[in-house]
């Protein structure tokens, strides 16, 4: 929930450039509509101490704080400053390297959003919880919605953490054609895991089925697991088609598919899958 707070001495470029620059940084980081908030803050003169901004010939870029949750990784909190550093700097018609931005991590129970302060990280862990998990790294793509269809096509990137490991760990990986991946639902917020039944996806034609007797996201551990086929291994880079993750989406282990460990029987499932699953690849 970034909310991004611009100082200047000069008016603000309009509603529609801010809303502009909300949009872009809502792509960026998937996010739900209307979570990026921004400001333009005029300071009248006298109020500041900057020298270029009394130069009469430059147009004055601003100067701006983000502040956003401590959640974001390093990539996501810099791609989102360039962001914002490019816009600007086209939008105002200012040289980008002028431009000064500032990230505020909002720390876990001092954020209050919508009537719910966030604790991500100070919840004491539940007795028995596994907390030494680590992502790997993230998924890129260009899609960010949550609808549920349409899969197949979707070419991703999945690159691994550069602090944790190094080419290395993917040694051989792109001797097999297909991959298993393990991600956590990282948009799913905790009150809205089920545990009991429901119909899937809500559709009342289905019958209810317990929510392990289904791959909904909003399950307990919201853990993902799915098969795609690996495009090409580049470096720390894994390119993939078809993973249903997406984009920023934390990956906790990539594991090549084997034949032999797929089922040794006739597969069986009931009827309301192949309807549910008709357009999802
Ligand atoms: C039904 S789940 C199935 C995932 C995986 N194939 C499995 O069976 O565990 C896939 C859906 O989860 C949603 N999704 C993907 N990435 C997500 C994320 N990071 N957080 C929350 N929802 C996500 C998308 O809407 C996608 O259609």
């Amino acid at each position: 929930m970034p909310v991004i707070r611009l100082f200047s001495p000069d008016a603000s470029p309009g509603p529609a450039a801010l809303e502009q620059l909300a949009a872009g940084v809502t792509e960026l980081l998937g996010l739900p509509a209307g979570h990026c908030w921004v400001w333009w803050q005029r300071l009248e003169p006298g109020t500041y101490h900057r020298p270029e901004w009394r130069a009469p010939d430059t147009p004055p870029a601003p100067v701006g704080f983000v502040v956003c949750k401590e959640s974001y990784s390093k990539d996501q909190v810099g791609a989102l400053l360039r962001l914002l550093q490019g816009r600007l700097s086209q939008l105002l018609n200012v040289p980008a390297d002028e431009i000064f931005l500032t990230v505020q991590r909002a720390v876990a129970g001092e954020l209050l959003v919508r009537d719910e302060v966030w604790f991500a990280h100070l919840e004491e862990p539940r007795p028995g919880a596994v907390t030494d998990l680590v992502p790997i790294g993230r998924v890129h793509t260009d899609r960010s919605d949550l609808s549920d269809d349409y899969w197949g096509d979707v070419t991703s990137v999945i690159r691994l953490d550069g602090q944790q490991f190094t080419a290395e760990a993917l040694l051989g990986l792109d001797t097999f054609s297909h991959l298993e991946v393990v991600f956590r639902f990282h948009r799913v917020a905790p009150e809205k895991v089920h545990t009991g039944a429901r119909h899937p996806r809500g559709n009342p034609d289905w019958p209810r089925a317990g929510i392990f007797a289904q791959r909904a996201k909003n399950r307990p551990n919201r853990i993902g697991v799915s098969r795609c086929k690996l495009l090409k291994v580049d470096g720390l880079d894994v390119h993939v088609r078809g993973l249903d993750a997406v984009d920023g989406t934390p990956v906790l282990d990539i594991k090549p598919y084997l034949t032999q460990f797929g089922p040794r029987e006739d597969v069986v499932q009931p009827a309301w899958v192949d309807d549910l699953m008709r357009d999802y690849y």
